[in-house]
């Protein structure tokens, strides 16, 4: 199965960006946590991170000609406000859940609007760096 991790906006900045939020473990460490959890579980990853929303809807676009079978996407700030975020993950119609490293729903009212929920099949917060291979797991799960 082919899964694309897909980071928002400062998710490169892990490690750096308040780290008593998002934890001090780096972009590039998480990444290599990931991989090698994916590699155990046989799920073939590629990541993509962005810090501009239209990248972002461009590489949703790409998983659907690159039949990706899962999507896992933290969407980072874009998760409250971008609806292009949410119609191209409708347009492609692949299955995603959406990561969250913090609790957002234990911070800012402005952080209680996720946009991509509306669509993810399923939403994982305030796990760090394990959110996203709960996800991984999740996907796996799912395709049976
Ligand atoms: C975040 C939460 C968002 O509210 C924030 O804008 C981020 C990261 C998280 O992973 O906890 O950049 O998505």
């Amino acid at each position: 199965m082919k899964v694309l991790i897909l980071n928002g906006p400062n998710i490169n900045f892990l490690g750096i960006r308040e780290p008593e939020i998002y934890g001090k473990t780096t972009y590039e460490d998480m990444l290599k946590i990931i991989g090698e959890y994916a590699d155990k579980q046989e799920i073939e990853v590629s990541f993509y991170q962005s810090n501009h929303e239209g990248d972002l809807v461009d590489a949703i676009q790409r998983a659907y000609f690159d039949k990706i079978d899962g999507i896992v996407i933290n969407p980072a700030a874009y998760t409250h406000t971008s609806i292009a975020i949410l119609d191209a993950l409708k347009a492609v119609g692949i299955v995603t859940v959406e990561v969250h490293l913090s609790a957002v729903e234990k911070r800012e009212d402005f952080r209680q609007i996720s946009y991509v929920s509306k669509y993810a099949s399923k939403t994982i917060t305030g796990q760090g760096v394990n959110g996203y291979l709960m996800a991984l797991d999740y996907l796996k799960e799912s395709k049976k």
